[in-house]
């Protein structure tokens, strides 16, 4: 079976098994992930948001058009990412995700990422670093890679907090510039 339909089931099972129930009633859609699976890299948000939500695909609001300038500085495009969030229907009015929403959501994330194997994942914001990394703090470790169970991870801040902040957007900005070297070294 091809990564995309491996990936298709993942997605089904999710729904069978009525992952976070309440936060699905109040959602428009499921927002799965997007993009190649049989991509270098999978970047990993938060939560839809209330665009994400109505489209079903992660990060086509402002901090998607962010994120897609970003890869554009370093040469790529989203065709050439898988991008994912840790909490897969958009929590009420955008409120940061629960630590038992992300403990449900876990096993699928890994199932994902199994299935992609990429080299490099980047986790965006605290949310999807903890559960991957746990124990680190961004502030200190944002841009520098980790190994962690054979596997290299990026922690980089998430767009949508550095998106009106000047100096976290540089520092974002920054940060994504090293990932080309990074992907290199692997
Ligand atoms: N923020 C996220 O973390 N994920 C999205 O998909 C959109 C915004």
């Amino acid at each position: 079976m091809g990564k995309q339909s491996q990936l298709e089931k993942v997605k089904e099972r999710i729904i069978i098994n009525k992952v976070c129930e309440e936060l699905a009633e109040q959602a428009t859609q499921l927002v799965f992930g997007d993009g190649n699976p049989d991509a270098d890299m999978v970047f990993i948000g938060e939560a839809p948001g209330k665009n994400e939500d109505l489209q079903g695909k992660p990060f086509v609001g402002a901090a998607g058009k962010f994120l897609n300038e970003m890869l554009e500085m370093i040469g790529l495009k989203r065709g050439d990412i898988y991008i994912t969030n840790i909490v897969k229907y958009r929590p009420p009015n955008n409120r940061d995700p629960l630590p038992e929403e992300k403990t449900a959501f876990l096993p699928y994330l890994r199932q994902q990422l199994e299935i992609i194997r990429p080299k490099l994942i980047v986790t965006l914001g605290r949310h999807s670093m903890d559960v991957l990394l746990p124990g680190l703090k961004i502030s200190q470790v944002h841009g520098q890679p980790k190994k962690f169970k054979d596997q290299i991870y990026l922690p980089l801040f998430h767009p949508a907090a550095a998106l009106y902040n000047g100096g976290m957007r540089q520092t974002l900005i920054d940060d994504f510039a090293l990932i080309p070297q990074i992907l290199k070294a692997i």
